[in-house]
């Protein structure tokens, strides 16, 4: 089967705040279908859609409560076929979100399992005693707290790494791989053309589920090296393959947290039959501190590169890299990375510039192609995501003063992300007519989709530019990559290589005007540019080049 996959721009829609069709303030299918002539104007060729099925909604569709059934809030199992039947009529493909570490408690399976030690569902989670009066072991919970919640019922804990209405899944129990299998079976047979597997390489956990060691002597601690990466992983997602997935000319991609480049070869070589690609965090852990990603650090550009430059080289010839600085749970990269007030367009282009001519298969997040920002609400209570009260909370109970915390929520908090599409200037930016599941970033009179459709110096079309480029320019899925003066704190500069042709991308990742020279070992002779963000770029290289704040210049040459 063609990969066809690497070819691919991939956008992603949060539907919960994509486009509200109905009026009850939360997106839905049919609004997703209303959109999809825009979305196949900006050029995408496959959509990705976060969780659509029926869910209490606890971690906003990451709870699932039923794999087979829609959620009702976002429409029916008819508007959902009519969704995909739309998309391929566009030449578009569609991807699902597969969440099968973990369910809903609500989910039939985790309600009969609580019931008692012999009921036949017992073993599809993961059930322990308690220890001296305590839980069974001292793992953190990624949304914080005890990653066990103790069950009267029964009196025993059961294991859950996200919040506690997300009991995981017993991947050593072949009934629960079976049971998975089937519905992934089922949804490909409905015609979808793949999925992204939510934190697919946390299933197999170490027997024995050991303590973690707690070496500042914290109540719980992180317990990841005990399931990120566990020991049957591959064997599971090889199962996985040789009953499912082999037998689909699909896309894969798995969201995974804690990998090396050495473990992404392993998930992603073609070879070994397991995922197409995966999403790896090195890049988004850079501005934290060992505290984790609410430790706030500032970015040190040389690292950030370090890392992009090891994956590009790493996997390049060997597996495959999906490339993003947004998603649904990550804060907006404009705010971020780039200068979301003065700059805001600049260095939202130069971002995307960054990211678009490395190797692998590109994700767009929703609202990243108009440059959206993140969001400062005053109050607590405007929050939705329940990471970000888990961790409120907890922090107020430590004593921790309310300014840190809302600040840290600011610069990273996942609702940065999640708050509705901006779509016009009118009331709640279009998304609409009723009263929104979150507030709208106040900030959509300027920034929204009609305003960058009727501009043609917007972030929107340069996006579509950047789209266009990788469809005709074979070297920018190909070619291989070498890092230009990585030591540079400013400047991200890197060669791409394939056949006789070249690359250069040169961007500014400063507020600054400043000087950049080619080293001499790099040969490199420009003929045209490709894409700059100034339209008055400089074609020549011959001696040092001027900067100017976020300017990003992609040369083509010999
Ligand atoms: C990763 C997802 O992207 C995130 O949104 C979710 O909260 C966790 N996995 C748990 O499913």
């Amino acid at each position: 089967m063609k990969a066809w996959w690497k070819d691919c721009v991939v956008y992603q829609i949060y539907p919960r705040s994509f486009y509200d069709s109905n009026g009850d303030g939360i997106g839905d299918l049919r609004g997703i279908i209303e959109k999809l002539d825009y979305l196949q104007d900006l050029g995408v060729d496959v959509l990705w859609l976060n969780p659509v099925y029926r869910s209490p909604n606890d971690d906003n569709g990451y709870d699932i409560s039923d794999y087979y059934r829609i959620m009702d809030e976002f429409g029916t199992m008819d508007d959902w076929e009519e969704l995909l039947e739309e998309v391929h009529a566009r030449g578009m493909k569609l991807i699902m979100d597969l969440v099968v570490n973990h369910t809903s408690d609500e989910h039939t399976w985790f309600i009969e399992s609580r019931k008692s030690k012999d009921n036949p569902y017992r073993d599809y989670y993961i059930w322990r005693p308690g220890k001296d009066g305590k839980e069974p072991n001292n793992w953190r919970s990624i949304f914080s707290g005890s990653a066990w919640q103790y069950d009267e019922t029964t009196g025993e804990y059961y294991l859950h790494l996200f919040s506690k209405k997300q009991p995981d899944l017993n991947w050593e129990n072949e009934k629960v791989r079976k049971e998975v299998y089937n519905m992934m079976t089922w949804w490909l047979d409905k015609g979808i053309d793949g999925f992204r597997m939510d934190v697919i390489n946390m299933i197999s956990k170490v027997p024995g589920l050991p303590d973690a060691p707690n070496r500042a002597g914290e109540r719980y601690v992180d317990g990841g090296q005990y399931y990120i990466n566990g020991p049957r992983i591959h064997e599971f997602l090889q199962e996985m393959n040789e009953k499912v997935l082999s037998k689909y000319d699909i896309m894969t991609v798995g969201e995974m947290p804690g990998v090396s480049v050495e473990d992404g070869k392993l998930y992603t070589n073609p070879e070994r039959k397991e995922l197409h690609m995966i999403f790896n965090f090195d890049h988004m852990d850079v501005d934290s501190g060992p505290g984790g990603k609410w430790d706030l650090k500032p970015l040190h550009l040389p690292k950030l590169k370090k890392i992009m430059a090891k994956w590009q080289t790493g996997l390049h010839g060997v597996g495959w890299n999906s490339l993003y600085f947004n998603n649904h749970d990550q804060p907006r990269s404009v705010s971020r990375f780039g200068n979301d007030q003065k700059y805001r367009v600049t260095s939202a282009k130069m971002l995307a510039t960054s990211l678009h001519f490395l190797q692998g298969t590109p994700y767009i997040f929703q609202g990243e192609e108009i440059g959206m920002t993140n969001v400062r609400f005053d109050s607590i209570d405007d929050y939705r995501d329940v990471e970000t009260w888990n961790l409120y909370k907890e922090k107020i109970a430590e004593g921790v003063p309310e300014e840190k915390i809302m600040e840290a929520i600011y610069v990273k908090g996942r609702d940065n992300a999640r708050t509705p599409m901006q779509w016009d200037s009118t009331e709640n930016a279009g998304f609409t007519t009723g009263t929104p599941w979150i507030k709208v970033n106040p900030n959509y009179k300027e920034i929204n989709v009609e305003a960058a459709l009727a501009d043609q110096n917007s972030i929107y079309y340069y996006y579509k530019k950047l789209i266009q480029l990788r469809k005709t320019n074979p070297l920018i899925v190909h070619g291989d990559f070498t890092l230009i003066d990585g030591e540079n704190r400013r400047v991200f500069a890197y060669l791409r290589t394939y056949q006789n042709e070249k690359l250069l991308v040169v961007t500014n990742w400063s507020n600054d005007q400043l000087e950049f020279r080619l080293p001499d070992f790099i040969n490199f002779h420009p003929g045209q540019i490709l894409i700059a963000n100034y339209d008055d770029a400089n074609l020549n290289l011959e001696k040092t080049i001027t900067l100017r704040p976020w300017e990003a210049i992609v040369y083509k040459g010999k």
